[in-house]
């Protein structure tokens, strides 16, 4: 279902104006490459399980549809030329999900990004790990241009409680900047890609938590508690022509099987999750 952009405005906070000038700001140098580590483009679960399971999709009359994913929880606007993406973050003290393991690492990743829904070929990604082992929380940050691995940054060490706020901003389809900034002291770090690939589509906005993958696993999920992205806005490029100004609401929620782990909802300029 499509609808119109007024309304869509009026759920996200759409801004259909200029795009904002990108403010470059000097290039952080890369960190060491995690091994084997990405996030990825949504799954759907039957991909993961390997067991053909429908997928609940249940459009209702303000043009959301609410369905299951393997890896992301969270809201993505389905719609065309978008060229930045942004919300801000409380950083919740991560747990172990009942009956976990000392031994074992639980994690989930926070961040928004462009494409990986509808567009599956790239996605132009920055925001935060919340992981936690035997009892201690630990909270790493990242940018990605998938399908090339994720880079930490340096310097930016994360407690719970921060504000933060994510943006990604891309210039054209193969290049842009992305920003994590600590609301409270306005200190930021940024990465600048230039000529990556492939290309994005600018065709997906999203907020999202993630159990991402590992080595083509999933990790075990850390219990997040509650993520609530606020102040979440889009930009269209200027060329979008009023036809194309339109947009849908995907509110997706993390099951593995039967076993629904997340409870997503939106209210305008909000998207939140909690772990359930
Ligand atoms: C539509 O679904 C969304 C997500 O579940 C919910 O937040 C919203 O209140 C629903 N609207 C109506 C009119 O049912
Ligand atoms: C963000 O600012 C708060 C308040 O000054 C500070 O306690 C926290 O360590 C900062 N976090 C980062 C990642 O800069
Ligand atoms: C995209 O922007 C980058 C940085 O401004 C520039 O180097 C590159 O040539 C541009 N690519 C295209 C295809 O316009
Ligand atoms: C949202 O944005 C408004 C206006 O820019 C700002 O005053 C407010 O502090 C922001 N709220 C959060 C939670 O970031
Ligand atoms: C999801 O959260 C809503 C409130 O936002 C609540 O009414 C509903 O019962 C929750 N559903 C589940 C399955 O926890």
């Amino acid at each position: 279902m499509r609808l119109p952009s007024t309304l869509v405005a009026a759920l996200f906070g759409v801004e259909a104006v200029l795009a904002s000038p990108v403010v470059l700001t000097p290039r952080t140098p890369r960190a060491q490459r995690r091994s084997g580590r990405h996030t990825s483009p949504r799954i759907a679960p039957s991909d993961y399980s390997g067991t053909a399971q429908p997928t609940a999709r249940n459009t209702n009359s303000t043009g959301t549809t609410t369905s299951y994913s393997a890896n992301w929880a969270g809201a993505v606007l389905e719609g065309a030329h978008y060229v930045s993406v942004t919300g801000t973050v409380t950083v919740p003290q991560p747990q172990m999900p009942p009956g976990g393991l000392d031994e074992v690492e639980y994690s989930a990743s926070v961040w928004v990004g462009l494409d990986g829904d509808t567009c599956q070929s790239s996605i132009l990604q920055v925001g935060f790990d919340l992981n936690v082992r035997g009892g201690q929380a630990s909270y790493d940050t990242w940018y990605e241009w998938y399908p090339d691995s994720a880079f930490n940054f340096e310097g930016f060490a994360l407690t719970a409680g921060d504000v933060i706020r994510l943006t990604v901003t891309a210039t054209n389809t193969t290049s842009g900047t992305v920003w994590i900034e600590n609301e409270t002291t306005g200190k930021s770090v940024s990465h600048t890609f230039a000529d990556e690939g492939p290309a994005l589509c600018e065709a997906n906005a999203e907020w999202i938590v993630e159990d991402f993958l590992v080595g083509g696993k999933l990790m075990p999920m850390s219990n997040f508690g509650s993520v609530t992205f606020t102040n979440c806005s889009v930009v269209e490029a200027t060329s979008t022509t009023a036809a194309e100004s339109t947009s849908s609401v995907a509110l997706y929620n993390i099951r593995h099987g039967e076993e629904v782990y997340t409870n997503c909802s939106t209210s305008p300029g909000t998207v939140s999750c909690e772990y359930v």
